[in-house]
Formats: structure tokens, C-alpha cells, sequence
């Protein structure tokens, strides 16, 4: 299938470059114009773990090209794909100018047999209003389908190239088959293809990162509570998550959610609620515990040094949103970061692969470390944010050496609180019982 894929960011990419994987001829296109070039030189722009070999193979292979030119890349197109960004617009609901510009510009370039499948999240009733618009602008019937994505960033390709199931929204069966032939090298191992109407499918995205949201914040609110009351949040998920309708998976207490798509969704969300007449009351508390868990670190450190953070130094390890990354979008350890500045506190950073995004963000107000026992020297107190597999065992008694006293935060839960305290940490976790106030 001859496949054009709108939009070469996090989803058109891994997207595009899967489907050329599995033998299509596809043309990525994006309006930024340094990220093709760099494409087209096997830079890829993103940290994504394995992408770059698959790119090289498969640009090598003839069959995964890069432009910049949509009347190059569209009219011999039999799958238009639109992956563009939909962020949170200033009201809380999706941005779409994006989207509606792809739409009018390509509008006059498909061809007769093209399909136009939306992968970019969109709320309930953009699809029917692309038709709608797409019909339109071309004086014909143009078939529009909704594939929403479920990729998680860091784990992007596995995922895409074995997913839990597929789901796509269609209008007519003709292009659901298209779309289940395109798809079938990724289900042989009988994993779902669900074909449904566009509404149930754009629903179907935004429930499900909205339930995973909900999981987060409901976990923190409960860890919140254990220190509180002087239980164990880790032992309150082992007690839970054994039973098998509740299970283990999204409950682990942390920093709060971040990422490009969890915050912006559930906001989205509450605003197509509102839009229809319902108080979504669950979705706004779900934000709320959000926007607080981020500030509980902060929180456990400025009441460490008794609201006197000026002077002090701080290690933060992780900036990405998440491991494996190198996505800052919401990111809990920059609202960390905002308020240890804004604190009068030095803050010495590093993560493995989102330091140059979090340097374009702040630029010379932070100390970027190459290796994260560099930022540990002479820090009054180290502040882990996101967990990345080096963080997990680290050399305490290097630690030790190296900082000025030997004090932890540790916003993942990555340490085991007894055998810090044995070795004469200060340690504080998320949930913990030691945590008690
Ligand atoms: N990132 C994820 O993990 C993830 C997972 C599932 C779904 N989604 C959804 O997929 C969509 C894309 O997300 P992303 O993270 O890949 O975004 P992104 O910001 O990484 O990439 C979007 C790309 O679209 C390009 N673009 C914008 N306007 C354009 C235009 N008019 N023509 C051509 N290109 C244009 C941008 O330059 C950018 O490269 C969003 O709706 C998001 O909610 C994201």
C-alpha cells in the first residue's frame, strides 16, 4: 500500500516507519522542515529505543522517504494518515488548527481511491466534521476512518508492532477491510482488529488514557492517605493488586502523571463533557490530584529544610516524563525544578537522553551533569524523579562520599527505606510508612 503519513513526530514516525517495516511504501511528511532534512540524513529526532536502526533500514530499502512537500506526497496516496499534534488548546479542549490545516491542504490532492485516517487524538465529532468538511472541499464522497493510537513513548515499537488490538471508526466495511489487510503482519497472534462507528472510536481513545489517568491519580490520593495514617502504600497495592479485578498494573504512587497526552486528554475530555451538558466530576478531581501530586516532592524537601531552600543545592535525577524518553511535555520534575528555583535553590540535573530539551526550556539557570553521580556532588539532597533502570541501585556509599549530607527523595519509590536509613540516609518515598507525619 502506498501510504502518506502527516505529521513526523512521536506517532507519525514509529507509525510510519512500522508500516514500511512491514513492507509499504511510505512517504512521511512534516511542515518542520530541519526534522525532514535531518530524516532524510537518518537523524532521528526523538529518543525512542530501536527507531533509528528500523529508519536506516527501511529509508535504505526505498521504502520510508521524508518530505516536506504535500502535492509531492499525497495525490498518489491509497492511505493518507494524519498524525499531527493536538495540544491542549487555552480552554482545556484539543487544539485542532493543526488538523483542519492538513485537512484543507490536502483536500484538493487526494485521489479518488484515498482513504484519510486521522491517528492524532481528536474529540468526539472531529471526524464526522472532517467528512463532512473533506466531501465538501472535493464535491465527492471521500472516506475518512479514526485509528486511534496506543503507543507508550519508550516501548513505542513494540507496542505499535504488537499491539494488545487494534481499533479502528469507519463509516462503511470496505474500508475497514483496507485498514485490517494493513494491519494484519502486526496480529498474528490473534490480537483484536475492532472495527466500530467514528464516535465510539474517538471515545474509545480518550476513556482509555482517562481510566489510566484515573488509576494514577487515585493511587496517589491513597498513598497520600497511608502517610497520613501511618501504613504502607506498598504494601496496601501488594494487598490489592492480587485481586485479580483489580490487578498491579498503573498503581504505582509517584510524582503525578506527565507525558503529552495523559494531562492534555483528560482535560480534553472534561471539556467535550461540558460541551454536552455533564459535570465530569471524577475526570476533575482526577486532574486536580494530578496538578497537587506534582508538587509533593517539592513540598517533603522545603519542609526538610524548614522552608529555607536559598543557598541549598539540589540533585534532581530524571527530567523526562517517563524512562526511556526523552518527552518533557508536562513533565513532573519541571514543576519541581520551577519551584526550587523560584526556592532560591541551586539545581544540579541529569537524565540520560531529555537534558537538551530541558536545557532549551531553561537554559544556563540549571547545572546539566553528564552522569548522574555528577549531579550529586556537594548536594544537600537528592531528588529522584523519573526511573530510569541506572538510578535503581545506585552506590550509596558514594553517595554518601560525594554529597553534602546524605538525604534522599525519592519520588518513584526506588529504595528500600530500612536499608537507606541502616546506612544513615535520611530517606523519604511516596506513601511510606516511615513517611508518617
Ligand atoms: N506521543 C504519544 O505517546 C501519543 C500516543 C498516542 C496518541 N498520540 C496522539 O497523536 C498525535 C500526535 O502526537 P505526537 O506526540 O506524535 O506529536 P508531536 O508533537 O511529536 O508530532 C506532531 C508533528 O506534526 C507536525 N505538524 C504539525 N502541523 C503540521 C502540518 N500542518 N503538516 C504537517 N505536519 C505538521 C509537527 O511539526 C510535529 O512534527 C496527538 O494527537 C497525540 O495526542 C500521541
Amino acid at each position: 500500500m502506498k501510504i502518506t503519513m502527516i505529521g513526523t513526530g512521536y506517532v507519525g514516525l514509529v507509525t510510519g516507519t512500522c508500516f514500511a517495516e512491514s513492507g509499504n511504501d511510505v512517504t512521511c511528511l512534516d511542515i518542520d522542515a530541519r526534522k525532514i532534512e535531518g530524516l532524510k540524513k537518518g537523524v532521528v529526532p526523538i529518543y525512542e529505543p530501536g527507531l533509528t536502526e528500523l529508519v536506516e533500514r527501511n529509508s535504505k530499502a526505498g521504502r520510508l522517504k521524508f518530505s516536506t512537500s504535500y502535492p509531492d506526497a499525497v495525490p498518489q496516496a491509497d492511505c493518507v494518515f494524519i498524525a499531527v499534534g493536538t495540544p491542549q488548546g487555552d480552554d482545556g479542549a484539543a487544539n485542532l488548527n493543526g488538523l483542519w490545516a492538513v485537512v484543507d491542504t490536502i483536500a484538493p490532492l487526494l485521489n479518488e481511491r484515498a482513504v484519510v485516517v486521522i491517528k492524532s487524538t481528536v474529540p468526539v465529532g472531529t471526524n464526522r466534521k472532517t467528512l463532512n468538511r473533506l466531501n465538501e472541499l472535493t464535491g465527492r464522497e471521500v472516506n475518512v476512518a479514526l485509528n486511534p493510537e496506543f503507543l507508550k513513548e519508550g516501548a513505542a515499537i513494540d507496542d505499535f508492532t504488537k499491539p494488545d488490538r487494534v481499533v479502528v471508526g469507519v463509516t462503511n466495511e470496505e474500508v475497514a477491510d483496507a485498514l485490517h489487510e494493513l494491519y494484519k503482519p502486526f496480529l498474528r497472534t490473534e490480537r483484536p482488529f475492532l472495527s466500530m462507528g467514528l464516535e465510539s472510536a474517538e471515545m474509545t481513545k480518550y476513556v482509555a488514557n482517562c481510566m489510566l489517568a484515573t488509576k494514577i491519580s487515585f493511587i496517589n490520593e491513597m498513598a497520600n492517605l497511608c502517610e497520613r495514617v501511618a501504613a504502607d502504600v506498598n504494601d496496601v497495592r501488594r494487598g490489592i493488586g492480587h485481586d485479580a479485578r483489580i490487578g498491579f498494573q498503573f498503581l504505582f504512587p509517584g510524582a503525578g502523571y506527565g507525558g503529552s497526552c495523559f494531562p492534555k486528554d483528560v482535560r480534553a475530555l472534561i471539556r467535550v463533557a461540558e460541551d454536552h451538558g455533564l459535570e465530569p466530576r471524577l475526570l476533575y478531581a482526577v486532574d486536580e490530584v494530578n496538578d497537587r501530586q506534582k508538587s509533593v516532592l517539592f513540598d517533603k524537601i522545603d519542609s526538610y529544610f524548614g522552608s529555607d531552600l536559598a543557598g541549598k543545592t539540589i540533585a534532581v535525577w530524571g527530567l523526562a516524563f517517563k524512562p526511556k524518553t526523552d518527552d518533557i511535555r508536562e513533565a513532573p520534575a519541571l514543576v519541581l525544578i520551577e519551584s526550587l528555583l523560584a526556592a532560591g535553590a541551586t539545581v544540579r540535573v541529569h537524565d540520560p537522553v531529555a537534558m537538551e530539551n530541558v536545557r532549551a526550556k531553561f537554559g544556563d539557570k540549571l547545572t546539566y551533569c553528564p552522569h548522574h553521580y555528577d549531579a550529586i556532588e556537594q548536594a544537600d539532597c537528592l531528588a529522584v524523579v523519573t526511573e530510569w533502570n541506572e538510578f535503581r541501585a545506585p552506590d550509596f556509599d558514594y553517595l554518601k562520599y560525594k554529597m553534602k549530607a546524605p538525604v534522599v527523595f525519592d519520588g518513584r519509590n526506588l529504595y528500600d527505606p530500612v536499608k537507606l536509613r541502616k546506612r544513615g540516609f535520611y530517606y523519604s518515598g511516596i506513601g511510606l510508612h516511615s513517611d508518617a507525619t
